[in-house]
């Protein structure tokens, strides 16, 4: 176990590994390890075309940014070259092998709720298959489907939608990357509070944009101050991506802030909101959800994101949705047309049940929200008793975004310097065998988060070991 516990939870890192047993391979597989120390952005691919004639297609360059550790593979195009794999899949991953092996890991790293999907969208599914609903839907989602989202946003966000005004895709990550992919120009800037939803900066990047990451602060319960954000807008701004309530923070966005941006967005025509709101059922009271879309002016500069994944606990069934105006939507439709087409028809069927279950979700999501409102508390009342650990209470989804950063510089027995949010994470896979992830991955390295999808009892045998784990080390600053 030591032995797998030893690497780094990058996935990049597994590849460097088989890339330098590469470098004594035969002439026509050869790959070399060049290190260099600068950003990416500034990385020439014209200084290795020479390598890339002599060396065949296969040579692998490595980059160490202060912050991270990259490959190139000049076999490959440089659009996926600058993209991170998902940090949370290779942790999960991970995680699961260490289980598999026999060693009785917690998993909390994962976003999924641990519920069943609610047995009413199970049957609708099954029923869907029995009645021959198994051929290509509409590309955009069948009428059935998107009539049902229209009312959905009518009636619980306020929001008027036709269904040529909606897409229905893969699941709201497909979504998310098609509108990127839809409105953003080579060069344009994706304006993105950290700590953000791991794919967003990556996505941008595919979209060819650029990455604008806004810091914000666990005392303003990490919420985007509006400042910040009018000091950032330039010509080359073209969406701002606001997810409330918030992974990895658990944060939801008050009216009056969100007003608060809107009138700053409204004095820059060109800048869009593209508004995740996938957690939005997942809400503790007294907080409430707005949608971006429903304050005034905003409407025309919103693209409203959804999904069934997390409210439903439908993450394998994969469905979401965007819904804004025909001209966006359209375009994300086009690229969704050449690409995977409409999303399941089973999965649909099952979506319209999903929302015929009653406002938010009725009795079936409401049981769900409580019991992770439980676990929260828990959580909450728990980590505050844990020296040196700074907490944001959240107020929606179903994460804790933790600030550790307390204990970086303290040595563990047997384990070494715990310097970051990395290191920290692997100490507590290997001394209390729980998985968490680490916070430099959502953009804030001060931090891990642990997902509370596990039940009460499961959280409390973790804490239990996290809290043995963390006594042997003390705050290497005073706290
Ligand atoms: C903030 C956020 N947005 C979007 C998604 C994508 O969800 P899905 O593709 O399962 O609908 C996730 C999933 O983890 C998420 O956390």
């Amino acid at each position: 176990m030591a032995a797998s516990l030893q690497g780094s939870f990058s996935s990049t890192n597994i590849s460097l590994r088989s890339a330098r047993v590469g470098v004594s391979d035969s002439a026509d597989t050869f790959r070399s390890t060049i290190s260099f120390s600068s950003q990416l952005p500034k990385f020439s691919f014209k200084s290795l075309e020479k390598t890339r004639q002599v060396h065949s297609l296969r040579t692998i360059v490595r980059a160490d940014s202060s912050s991270d550790k990259m490959q190139i593979d000049i076999s490959l195009s440089p659009r996926v070259n600058s993209v991170k794999p998902s940090k949370t899949v290779a942790i999960t991953d991970q995680a699961t092998a260490l289980v598999q092996a026999g060693v009785p890991v917690i998993r909390l790293a994962a976003g999924e709720p641990d519920f069943d999907t609610p047995a009413v969208i199970a049957e609708a599914g099954m029923k869907a298959i029995r009645e021959g609903h198994t051929r290509y839907t509409p590309n955009a989602g069948t009428m059935e489907l998107r009539t049902a989202i229209c009312h959905k946003l009518k009636e619980e966000n306020g929001l008027t939608y036709t269904p040529d005004q909606i897409v229905v895709s893969n699941g709201a990550k497909q979504s998310i990357l098609q509108a990127l992919l839809a409105v953003c120009s080579p060069g344009d800037e994706v304006i993105i509070p950290a700590p953000f939803w791991v794919s967003y900066p990556e996505m941008a990047r595919l979209a060819d944009a650029k990455p604008v990451i806004l810091p914000t602060l666990i005392s303003d319960n990490f919420l985007l101050d509006p400042k910040l954000l009018a000091a950032k807008i330039n010509e080359k701004s073209r969406l701002l991506i606001l997810c409330s309530p918030s992974n990895p923070t658990g944060s939801v966005y008050p009216k009056k802030l969100l007003e608060e941006i809107a009138d700053i967005v409204a004095k820059h025509p060109r800048l869009l909101v593209l508004s995740d709101e996938i957690y939005e059922h997942i809400i503790y009271a007294p907080a409430t959800h707005t949608s971006f879309a429903a304050l005034p002016g905003m409407w025309e500069r919103t693209l409203t994101v959804n999904g069934f994944s997390k409210a439903f606990a439908m993450t394998g069934w994969r469905l979401g949705y965007i819904a804004g105006p025909k001209h966006f939507v359209a375009a994300c439709g086009k690229i969704q047309s050449q690409f995977t087409s409409g999303a399941s028809s089973i999965s649909q069927k099952a979506g319209v049940a999903a929302l015929g279950m009653g406002y938010a979700g009725g009795e079936a999501v409401a049981i769900m929200v409580k019991a992770f409102q439980e676990r929260r508390d828990f959580l909450v009342k728990s980590f505050k008793e844990l020296e040196g650990v700074k907490i944001s209470e959240p107020q929606g989804a179903f994460y804790l975004f933790l600030d550790f950063s307390a204990y970086y510089g303290s040595e563990a027995e047997g384990f070494g310097i715990i310097n970051d949010s990395e290191s920290l994470c692997r100490y507590l896979l290997d001394k209390a065998q729980v998985a968490l992830v680490p916070g430099d991955a959502f953009g804030d390295d001060t931090c891990i988060r642990m997902s509370y999808a596990a039940s009460l009892s499961t959280l409390q045998a973790a804490m239990e070991k996290i809290k043995e784990a963390m006594f042997v080390l003390r705050p290497a600053v005073a706290v």
